[in-house]
Order: C-alpha cells, then sequence, then structure tokens
C-alpha cells in the first residue's frame, strides 16, 4: 500500500502517521510527501523520516490557476502511484480532474464534525456558533469543499474556558488518533463507499497500537 501525504503546513498530522508507519502499524507505506510551500515544517518532518520531500510547483512556472496546479498535481502523484493520497493540512482544493483521477483515493481531515462548519476557520466558527460538541472528521475528498463521504469521526467537547487554540489542540490530539486509524482500514481493505455512505466492515479498535517503548516508557 502506497501512501503520498500533501501538506502544506506544521505536519502534525503527518508526524502521527510516520510515527504509525515507523511503528510497523500502519499498514501502509508513506512514499512521498508533497508540498505547495518551501517553507512547510511538515517538508522538514518528511526530510527527518528519510521520505522524498517534493515541491509541487504549477505546470506551467508561474500560473497560479486552479488548472495548472492540478496538472503539476496530477503529474506528481502519478509518478509515485500512490494507492491512497492522504491531505494533511493542505491548504489547496483539489480539482475535478484530480479527484476523478483518484476517486474514494483521497481522504482529508478537517476540524470539525462535517457537515458543521466547513472550510477555513472551522474551530473559529464552531466556538462562534456557540455549539458544545465539536470534533474532527476524516472523509474522502469529492468534487466539494469537506463535502465527501465521511470514514471517521470524533466528537470533542467544547469547555467554558476555550479559546480557538485551546480548542484546536484538542481536536488535533483526535485528528491524530483518527487519522492513521482511517489509513489502515483503508490498507486493510476495511472500507467500502456506497453512495455518500462509507461502510466501515469489521470491529474499529479505538486507536491504533502505540509503539513498544511508549507502552514501556
Ligand atoms: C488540521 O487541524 C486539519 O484538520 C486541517 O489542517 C490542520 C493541519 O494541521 N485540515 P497539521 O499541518 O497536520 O499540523
Amino acid at each position: 500500500m502506497r501512501v503520498v501525504v500533501m501538506v502544506s503546513g506544521e505536519g502534525s498530522n503527518l508526524q502521527a502517521l510516520l510515527d504509525a508507519e515507523a511503528a510497523g502499524v500502519l499498514g501502509a507505506r508513506i512514499v512521498a510527501v508533497l508540498s505547495d510551500r518551501p517553507g512547510a515544517r511538515a517538508l522538514e518532518r518528511a526530510r527527518t523520516a528519510g521520505k522524498p520531500a517534493v515541491l509541487l510547483e504549477p505546470d506551467p512556472p508561474g500560473d497560479t490557476g486552479r488548472a495548472a496546479w492540478d496538472r503539476a498535481t496530477l503529474r506528481e502523484l502519478d509518478r509515485w502511484r500512490p494507492d491512497l493520497v492522504v491531505l494533511a493540512g493542505y491548504m489547496r482544493i483539489l480539482g475535478p480532474s484530480v479527484v476523478a483521477a483518484y476517486r474514494h483515493r483521497i481522504m482529508n481531515v478537517h476540524p470539525s464534525l462535517l457537515p458543521a462548519f466547513p472550510g477555513r476557520h472551522a474551530v473559529r466558527q464552531a466556538l462562534a456558533h456557540g455549539v458544545k460538541v465539536t470534533g474532527c472528521t476524516v472523509h474522502f475528498v469529492d468534487e466539494g469543499v469537506d463535502t465527501g463521504p465521511i470514514i471517521l469521526q470524533a466528537a470533542v467537547e467544547v469547555r467554558e474556558e476555550d479559546d480557538e487554540a485551546s480548542l484546536t489542540r484538542r481536536i488535533q490530539q483526535e485528528e491524530h488518533r483518527i487519522y492513521p486509524l482511517a489509513v489502515w482500514l483503508f490498507a486493510n481493505g476495511r472500507l467500502e463507499v456506497e453512495g455518500r455512505r462509507v461502510r466501515v466492515r469489521g470491529p474499529v479498535p479505538e486507536r491504533l497500537p502505540a509503539p513498544v517503548d511508549e507502552i514501556v516508557g
């Protein structure tokens, strides 16, 4: 199972995936990390883990249109022949040509319980709306923004004293738990898409097993 991870920023979800792979529990191999931003901390994390860290540039260079990014993205993805593409804080919207070429083989993680609060600033919007429970969602990517079939979700309670930073932190802890789990389910052929619904066959563990030294230490 070949996985390409696409990133733009910090890369904490990438790190959770790298750690799971290094611990031998992901059931998949991360073959490359692609970033649209040269300074992304995620690229550094990839290099530290010994993974090819690739900077995506539009095709032709300098063309900032969606089509130019889509061409570059498709070319680079095809080069790595991924079975699964994992968006981990990737900030660009993939166009229909990319989505169609990798239908139900692109996953994203979003910091809300979709369909509530799609798009950017999901945590800020959840706070502003006054919800008492929010969370995160792993879903397959379709042509819309955060609209694709839902794979896994985790709920996070909003506390009275929460601000955007504190709530984001707790949501991300859940992301780091369920994203590797979703990749593992996919890698084990446990996910089946039926229209909007993703059927998860068999029992779903709470989390992937922790690396042995974490259990011992
Ligand atoms: C995550 O919170 C995810 O929900 C959103 O972007 C953030 C990426 O964080 N799509 P990181 O780069 O994985 O640390």
